[in-house]
């Protein structure tokens, strides 16, 4: 028996991000720097004023999807979010859970801003993300033996993530993402002059953590706001 809302179909994603040429690669930084002036990130909503049933997220409908594979693959029952903002993406995770008739979201801000969702799944936890004190509360809304995947998604300077990924990791369950947003930035390609970010962090996290591989399965639609970001825990 299952309380599922929709059956769960039984396909697992394998293929590894399609071999593009030179060309076919700045054809995919092209479009990124495009999104990305459409966006008009910083400066309101933009022409990509994006929504999830009314809330407004600060996604890439792609990656969207992606996390919708992720979630039906892996099955979490408990996804941490660092950074709330208008609660879009916790809705958005929050429903697919509902559809899954499993998992629910605890998600991070030093923030609470109005009008973020009010839903039986999303659990909000007020606090500065990598602080010890915000890392316990956290961590006393897992239960033993739950399975946690862990976005980050709060304050993208590379210190600040390389504290976040220090702090979440060890909650990461075998066969979860750990997964690191906005990697992009920082020339790679989007936002040239953001400075060390998200990807810088991961780069310096990777190597003295094994147990955790890049999935770029993950990154098959081409454009990704998270290259390298798919953090598989093995
Ligand atoms: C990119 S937005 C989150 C967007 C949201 N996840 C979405 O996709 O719709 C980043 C958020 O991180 C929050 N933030 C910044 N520094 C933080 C910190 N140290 N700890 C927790 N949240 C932080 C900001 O207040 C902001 O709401």
């Amino acid at each position: 028996m299952t309380d599922r809302a929709f059956p769960k179909g039984p396909y697992r994603v394998t293929n590894p991000a399609p071999a593009l040429t030179a060309d076919e690669q700045r054809i995919v930084a092209d479009f990124h720097a495009l999104y990305y002036r459409i966006w008009d990130f910083g400066r309101g909503p933009g022409t990509l004023d994006l929504h999830w049933l009314g809330f407004h997220t600060l996604k890439c409908p792609l990656d969207l999807w992606i996390y919708q594979e992720i979630l039906v693959e892996t099955e979490p029952d408990v996804i941490i979010e660092t950074g709330t903002r208008f609660g879009g993406s916790a809705a958005f995770l929050a429903g697919i859970c509902d559809l899954l008739g499993r998992g629910r979201v605890v998600t991070v801000d030093i923030k609470q801003l109005s009008g973020q969702p009010r839903h039986p799944r999303i659990d909000y936890v007020l606090g500065s993300s990598a602080s010890a004190a915000t890392l316990t509360q956290v961590q006393r809304r897992i239960e033993p033996g739950e399975r946690v995947m862990v976005i980050l998604d709060s304050d993208h300077r590379r210190d600040h993530v390389l504290d976040e990924l220090q702090a979440y990791h060890p909650l990461v369950s075998p066969g979860c993402y750990l997964i690191v947003e906005d990697t992009n930035v920082n020339g790679h390609p989007a936002w040239p002059d953001h400075g060390p970010g998200p990807m810088e962090a991961v780069e310096a996290f990777l190597p003295s953590h094994p147990e955790f591989r890049v999935d770029p399965s993950r990154e098959r639609f081409l454009m990704t706001m998270h290259p390298r970001g798919f953090l598989l825990r093995t």
